[in-house]
C-alpha cells in the first residue's frame, strides 16, 4: 500500500508521451495499464475489484454493510486528453485511495458501502462521447449507438472492449447498478483560476455550464492546386475557416466557450484541394439559451461560407448536455464537513465550464458533488496542468471528511 506520493510516481510514466503530456486513451495499452495500477491498489487495501459491463471499474469496501443502504461512491476517470495533464482523472482516484487510508488510520469504519469508481471514456478522446462510461451506465447514451463509435483507425468501441475482455453486448443502461449507488462524490484538478485568484486550496463545485460537441462537414471537389483557378474551386477548407472565425467571434461577443481543436482534411495533400473537411466544435456558455443563440450564429457563418464557396455543409449534434446543478443539500453538508474538519472557512462554492461523470450521474438523478483542488496556472488538458503536492493533500483530508460525514 502505497501513500499519496508513492501512488502518484506509478502513474508517473503511464502513458506519458515526449511532449511530457499523457496519451492514456480507453483500452489502448496506457489506459489498460492505469486499470491494472487500479486493481492492484485496490487489491493491498483488501478491496472488491469489479469491471462492470460499460468497461467502469470500481474498487468496493464493505460491500455488505447494511446492503440495504444505497453506497457512498467517490472517484473520477483514468483516461486523458491528447497531451493531457497529469491530475485530470487520476488526482480523483489516487485521492480516493490515499483518503481510505487516512480514514482507516483513523478506526473509521463505513455504514454503508462505499465504493471508487473509475469511469470509462470520460474525454471521449478515443471514441467521441465524453463520459461515455457513465452516460452508458446511466441510459443518457444507447448501447447500440455506442458499440458502434468508431476511433481514428476504425476500430469501432465494441471490438475495444472485446478485446479487453468485455462483452460489448452488455452495453447499455444499468439500473440495478444505478439503484446502489446513493451518492457520487468527485474530487478534481480545478480546470480555471478561481482557486488559484482567491487564495483556497479547495472549492465545492456549483453547477456545470450547459455544453456540447458538434460535427460540422464540408463537401467540396478535390482538385489539382497548381491548376484550378481559383474562381473554379468548390473548396471545403474555405467555409471551415470561415466557421472557425465565426465560433471565435460569437464565442467572444456571448462570454461563451467556443473551440475547433480538431480537423480532419481529406485526402490531406498539400497540393491538392480537399474534397471534405470535417471540423468537431465544442461549444459551452452559462445558459441553455445562450449556448443555442452561440451555436446559430456558428452555423450561420458556416452556411454562409458554404453558399459562398459551392459547397455543401452538414451539421450534427454528437453529444449536449444542459445545465447541471449539483444536489444542494449534499452541497452544503460538504461544506459544513470541510468547516468541522478545520478544513477551510468559508469554501468557496463556483460553477465549471468542464464536464465531469458527476455531471452525468447529477442529471440521472443521483445526488451528487465535486471537490476542486487550486491548480496555480488554471491550465488543462495540457502537460502544463498542475497542483502543489500540499494542496492536492489538502484534497485528500477535504475527501476523507466529506466520506466521514457521509458514510
Ligand atoms: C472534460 O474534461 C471536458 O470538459 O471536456
Ligand atoms: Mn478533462
Ligand atoms: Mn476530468
Amino acid at each position: 500500500m502505497g501513500d499519496f506520493a508513492t501512488m502518484w510516481s506509478e502513474l508517473q510514466d503511464v502513458g506519458r508521451a515526449p511532449s511530457g503530456g499523457y496519451r492514456r486513451f480507453t483500452f489502448a495499452t496506457a489506459e489498460l495499464e492505469c486499470r491494472e495500477w487500479f486493481a492492484a491498489q485496490a487489491g493491498h487495501r483488501g478491496l472488491e475489484v469489479e469491471t462492470d459491463r460499460n468497461g467502469n471499474v470500481w474498487a468496493w469496501w464493505h460491500p455488505e454493510a447494511a446492503s440495504d443502504e444505497s453506497a457512498l461512491v467517490v472517484g473520477s476517470h483514468l483516461d486523458s486528453v491528447p497531451d493531457g495533464g497529469a491530475f485530470d482523472g487520476p488526482l480523483g482516484i489516487v485521492a480516493a485511495f490515499a483518503s481510505i487510508d487516512s480514514l482507516r488510520l483513523d478506526g473509521f469504519i463505513p455504514r454503508r458501502p462505499l465504493a471508487i469508481a473509475a469511469f470509462a471514456e470520460e474525454e471521449g478522446a478515443r471514441f467521441g462521447i465524453a463520459c461515455a462510461g457513465s452516460r452508458l451506465l446511466t441510459g443518457q447514451l444507447d448501447g447500440d449507438r455506442a458499440r458502434g463509435l468508431t476511433d481514428s483507425d476504425g476500430i469501432t468501441l465494441a471490438e475495444a472492449a472485446r478485446r479487453s475482455g468485455i462483452d460489448p453486448e452488455g452495453m447499455g443502461a444499468d439500473p440495478e447498478r444505478l439503484k446502489r449507488i446513493g451518492q457520487f462524490v468527485e474530487l478534481h484538478i480545478e480546470q480555471g483560476r478561481c482557486l488559484a485568484d482567491s487564495g483556497h486550496p479547495i472549492a465545492i463545485a456549483e453547477s456545470i455550464w450547459p455544453h456540447g460537441r458538434y460535427r460540422f462537414t464540408f463537401d467540396g471537389e478535390s482538385n489539382h492546386a497548381g491548376t484550378t483557378r481559383m474562381e473554379h474551386r468548390r473548396d471545403p477548407m474555405t467555409p471551415c475557416a470561415r466557421m472557425i472565425v465565426a465560433a471565435e467571434t460569437a464565442g467572444r461577443q456571448a462570454n461563451a466557450r467556443a473551440t475547433i481543436g480538431r480537423l480532419k482534411v481529406e485526402p490531406n495533400g498539400t497540393n491538392a484541394i480537399p474534397s471534405r473537411v470535417t471540423a468537431w466544435l465544442d461549444a459551452r456558455a452559462a445558459t441553455e439559451s445562450d449556448l443555442d443563440a452561440l451555436l446559430e450564429q456558428i452555423k450561420f457563418g458556416a452556411a454562409q461560407g458554404a453558399a459562398a464557396s459551392a459547397v455543401h455543409v452538414n451539421f450534427e449534434a454528437e453529444s449536449v448536455t444542459g445545465l447541471t446543478t449539483f444536489d444542494p443539500l449534499l452541497t452544503e453538508r460538504m461544506g459544513s464537513a470541510l468547516t468541522v474538519a478545520g478544513l477551510s472557512r468559508g469554501v468557496p462554492v463556483i460553477p465549471t465550464g468542464a464536464g465531469h461523470d458527476a455531471g452525468v450521474l447529477a442529471t440521472a438523478g443521483i445526488p451528487s458533488g465535486m471537490l476542486f483542488v487550486r491548480n496555480p496556472s488554471g491550465v488543462s488538458h495540457s502537460p502544463d496542468e498542475f497542483a502543489e503536492a500540499e494542496d492536492c493533500l489538502a484534497g485528500v483530508e477535504a475527501l476523507a471528511a466529506v466520506i466521514r460525514e457521509l458514510a
